[in-house]
């Protein structure tokens, strides 16, 4: 892992004296975190939303220190984990570029089916321009993460880019379909990475 090249573009780019904190099988791959920092840093989005935290957040918030602006808000579920995530913020002193926020699972209903879901804190911010979705873990249930988009929608800026992990598994191929049948305009391209990566481009 370590002496891949994607893995040796994201260090690089991302300039850090610590080796990231890896966690083998939970981490997203260093293909799909090297795309989001490269999106990041050549976008410069205001407002970053991500569906689970992890060390796609310290690579968000290292890239939003990088640009001088930015900010990211991160849904956690596991409270265990969004403190191991803030504890790892603060070891990189990335504390102030993105906020975990504690977002239990609840049954929510999303176009006629019950999904367990984050329950959306107030915290949350508008207009935002980039969207990570990596949780809940597909484990779960079935389609474990359809409702990011019908349920964040209108918090979504206009030309939003949303990041789905995953997308080589057949229920990330289900869900990219739904969203691109129930989204009129969306756009919609499949990348070859590690485990596959759906990106879309809000109208
Ligand atoms: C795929 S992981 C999140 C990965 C994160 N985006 C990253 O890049 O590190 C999805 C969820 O699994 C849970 N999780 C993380 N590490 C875990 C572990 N070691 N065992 C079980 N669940 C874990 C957390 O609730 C997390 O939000």
């Amino acid at each position: 892992m370590s002496s891949s090249y994607p893995y040796r573009r994201l260090q690089e780019k991302l300039g850090l004296d610590q080796p990231l904190p890896w966690t083998e099988h939970w981490s997203a791959a260093e293909d799909f975190l090297l795309l989001i920092a490269e999106h990041c840093l050549e976008q410069q989005p205001a407002r970053i939303l991500e569906c689970s935290s992890g060390l796609s957040t310290l690579v968000l918030a290292r890239c939003c220190q990088l640009n001088g602006q930015g900010q990211v808000f991160s849904l956690e579920n596991g409270e265990a984990f969004a403190k191991a995530s803030r504890d790892n913020l603060n070891a990189l002193g990335l504390e102030n570029h993105a906020r975990v926020l504690h977002a239990p699972l609840e049954a929510q209903e999303v176009n006629g089916r019950t999904f367990q879901w984050y329950k959306l804190p107030a915290a949350l911010p508008e207009d935002v321009d980039m969207l990570v979705v990596d949780g809940p873990p597909g484990f779960l249930q079935p389609l474990s993460r359809y409702p990011a988009l019908p349920l964040l929608r209108d918090r979504l800026a206009n030309g939003c880019h949303l990041f789905l992990d995953d997308a080589a598994r057949d229920d990330e191929k289900t869900i990219a379909e739904a969203w691109c049948r129930e989204v009129p305009g969306l756009r919609h391209e499949y990348l070859e990475l590690q485990r596959g990566c759906a990106v879309f481009v809000l109208p």
